[in-house]
């Protein structure tokens, strides 16, 4: 396996406030990585300046060896990555296989082609007998749907998906982690953040945790959740808080 993303010493500040500070690590070509940690730890900061929304204030960011760091984002997608929102951003007053198109349309001037393009993806996500309805009128689970087979549609090596499993029922959550695991073994290498431990340890290669804008631990899942610093920072609280 070669490695295909490289995070070094990032760090992105917002006036004082430090979001992100010198994070570093890597992702192996088609494996499932999972980002995690409290609220406000930097998550979705780091996703932003990988995926070029904004520039970090220092450090670099390497895809396939080449220095990416600060490009557009536009730029960024063409290359290969894409992300989704924490906030789905389905087009409402469009149907679901025309919100599909728009990322279709990232490779292509053709009509005809980006129609192609989203009737493949909506086999893969389960969408296509839903492919007439508006998007405003969608359940979550299946704008969320949408939302990651938009993302597919710009065909990136890199998919980076933002909390997609929040509010979604068991068997939703469950759905969502098969296509994870199909996209993997499609070829796809999946960046996550996700606060679901159940949904993401068994389904990731590797997990990185942040906390307060640093790394604190990288490894295994196994290794992950009997980490000392990793409880007191994030599972600890967590499983406290839901026991509540
Ligand atoms: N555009 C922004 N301007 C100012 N502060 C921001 C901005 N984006 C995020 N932050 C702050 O950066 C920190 C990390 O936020 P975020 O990356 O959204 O965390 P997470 O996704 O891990 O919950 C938080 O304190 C947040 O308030
Ligand atoms: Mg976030």
């Amino acid at each position: 396996m070669s490695e295909l993303l490289r995070v070094e010493n990032i760090t992105k500040k917002f006036g004082n406030l430090v979001a992100n500070e010198d994070v570093s690590f890597s992702l192996e070509e088609n494996s499932i990585v999972s980002l995690i940690g409290p609220n406000g730890a930097g998550k979705t900061t780091l996703f932003n300046s990988i995926a070029g929304y904004y520039p970090p204030t220092s450090g670099k960011v390497y895809f396939r060896g080449q220095d990416i760091t600060g490009k557009p984002a536009y730029e960024i997608c063409r290359m290969g990555i894409t992300r989704t929102f924490q906030v789905v951003k389905t087009l409402k007053e469009m149907t679901v296989e025309e919100n599909i198109m728009t990322g279709a349309f990232l490779h292509t001037a053709s009509r005809k082609q980006a129609q192609a393009a989203a009737g493949e993806i909506m086999e893969l996500t389960g969408l296509t007998e839903k492919k007439n309805i508006l998007g405003g009128s969608l359940t979550i689970i299946d704008k969320k749907r949408v939302e990651i087979a938009r993302a597919l549609a710009t065909k990136p090596q890199l998919l980076m998906l933002d909390e997609c499993m929040a509010g979604l029922n068991q068997t939703e959550i469950k759905d969502v982690m098969n296509l994870c695991l199909d996209l993997r073994k499609s070829g796809l290498t999946l960046l996550i953040v996700e606060h679901i431990m159940e949904a993401i340890m068994p389904i990731s290669d590797r997990i990185v945790v942040l906390n307060a804008g640093k790394k604190i631990a990288e490894g295994l899942p196994k290794d992950i959740v009997n980490n000392e610093e990793v409880i007191k920072a994030y599972l600890g609280d967590r499983y406290n808080a839901e026991s509540n």
